[in-house]
């Protein structure tokens, strides 16, 4: 396994969508054409399947400096009104596109800092959404919420309007990696707030933990999962912490590189504690995740319903997924675009009636079938290319760009089909770069994606 770490570990996407961000053709990208998706999209799957929203919350109060989150740092609350208006006007401009009442199938609320907000705004921001919206039946509400932020009264005034899932940022439970990483937080508060939100109702308790942060060894790892194996959340995130210092704005400093673990400790970490979730009963979905068997994300994943988008794995899919709030990205199936991250210029866009993108892509059709592989790899771990619609001019290449990997045994091919394998599993992001046609056309000349392992 060393050598495969060795040969494998190179700088790549985590394919929250394809094409990935840096490769969008921005050039013939246009507001209008990003409009004419949404129309398109939302016609087509409102009625059928309902759309998705992600609410981008970008406050906290002190600056972790792991980070690669796009996050203002303040400890100023009288900045949550003017900025849950502005999310409301966004949400009205969005609502001027569609030609009947949105049902919301999933909505989530991510950060930065949900729970910097006070229970009472984050109630006012979604009773505000759904003046002029309905919910599907089986709607699906989460947020991510600060375990040393995150108070009763949150997760109670949540819970009223309709979450029911959240996701508490928990990293690594050792005193040396907190310091270094400046998230100072106990054990006693992430038992606190996991305990209330079952007490209160909540049906998904997920927390996020990392391996590969500065100065983390496998004891530390496995002494977090050993802690968090006793609050037994439904859901985990075990990520790989990306290393992006050369990011504008990210904070990732106050560490040196050598301060990290090397790529065989990072793997021996990544492998160790999923040895010791497999041991508590949690199941590998895709990548990075695990749940148990009672958990809605495994059971998506066992009828083979399991999606992946910017809000990373859900339990099903949406065609038209709308990003409000600084930086969010928005997903038309047949597009993307991106917010502005400035608050600033996000303001000022929104009051100027102007939907607040910067940057997007329109997929064309070949785009599309990659796309569709890509998802069924990060999702199902197989795909299959039998058959029309699936098929594309590059495939023969894509083929001969696998054939190493296969003969290292990770992945498992027929003429019409790949399936990664069990040792595979770690190199799914490497499988991915085979079929991203856009990667190969032009390598980028300077570092855009985290280390694949
Ligand atoms: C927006 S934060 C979570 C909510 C809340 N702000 C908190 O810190 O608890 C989302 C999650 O992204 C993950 N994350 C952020 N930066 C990361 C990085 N550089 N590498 C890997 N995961 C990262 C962390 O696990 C974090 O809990
Ligand atoms: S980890 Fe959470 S609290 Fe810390 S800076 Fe990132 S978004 Fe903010």
């Amino acid at each position: 396994m060393c050598n495969l770490i060795q040969k494998y570990n190179i700088p790549g996407p985590r394919y929250t969508s394809y094409p990935t961000v840096p490769f969008w053709d921005i050039h013939s990208f246009s507001g209008k054409k990003w409009e004419a998706t949404v129309k398109k999209s939302f016609s087509e799957s409102n009625a059928k399947e309902g759309i998705s929203l992600y609410i981008h919350l970008p406050f906290c109060e002190s600056m972790c400096t792991f980070c690669g989150c796009h996050k203002r740092i303040t400890k100023r609350h009288d900045v949550e009104i003017p900025y849950i208006r502005t999310l409301l006007k966004e949400w009205s401009l969005y609502l001027e596109l569609f030609d009947e009442r949105p049902i919301i199938k999933e909505l989530h609320l991510g950060g930065g800092t949900p729970t910097f907000f006070s229970p009472e705004n984050l109630q006012m921001l979604i009773n505000g959404l759904f003046r002029r919206a309905d919910r599907a039946e089986d709607y699906e509400f989460s947020f991510e919420g600060h375990p040393n932020n995150t108070t009763k009264e949150h997760l109670q005034a949540l819970y009223d309007v309709g979450f029911r899932r959240v996701s508490y940022g928990v990293q690594d439970y050792n005193e040396t990696v907190q310091k270094a990483i400046h998230r100072v937080q106990s054990f006693e508060n992430v038992k606190n707030v996991t305990d209330w939100a079952r007490e209160i109702g909540y049906t998904s308790i997920s927390h996020d933990i990392i391996f590969g942060l500065p100065h983390q060894t496998l004891e530390h790892v496995l002494e977090t999962i050993e802690k968090t194996q006793s609050l037994m959340p439904d859901r985990l995130a075990f990520y790989s912490y990306a290393h992006v210092p050369w990011l504008k704005g990210n904070g990732q400093r106050g560490y040196k590189d050598s301060d990290l673990p090397s790529a065989e400790e990072k793997r021996a970490q990544y492998e160790s504690g999923k040895m010791e979730l497999a041991k508590a009963g949690y199941t590998e979905i895709g990548m990075d995740h695990f749940a148990l068997e009672t958990d809605g994300l495994y059971q998506s994943m066992q009828n083979g319903k399991l999606h992946r988008n910017f809000m990373g794995y859900t339990a099903s899919k949406t065609q038209l997924m709308v990003g409000l709030g600084a930086s969010s990205i928005s997903d038309s199936w047949y597009g993307f675009a991106q917010n502005v991250k400035s608050l600033e210029e996000y303001q000022h866009l929104v009051e100027h009636n102007i939907i607040p993108i910067f940057r997007g892509h329109i997929l064309t059709d070949e785009d599309i079938v990659i796309r569709k592989h890509i998802l069924n790899l990060m999702c199902q771990l197989e795909t299959l290319w039998f058959g029309e619609p699936m098929q594309f001019k590059a495939l023969p290449v894509v083929l001969e760009r696998l054939r190493e990997m296969k003969d290292d045994g990770l992945l498992e091919m027929t003429p019409y089909q790949l399936r990664i394998t069990q040792k595979g599993r770690p190199f799914v992001r490497n499988i991915c770069m085979a079929f991203d046609l856009k990667l190969h056309e032009k390598t980028p000349e300077t570092r855009l994606f985290s280390m694949t392992i």
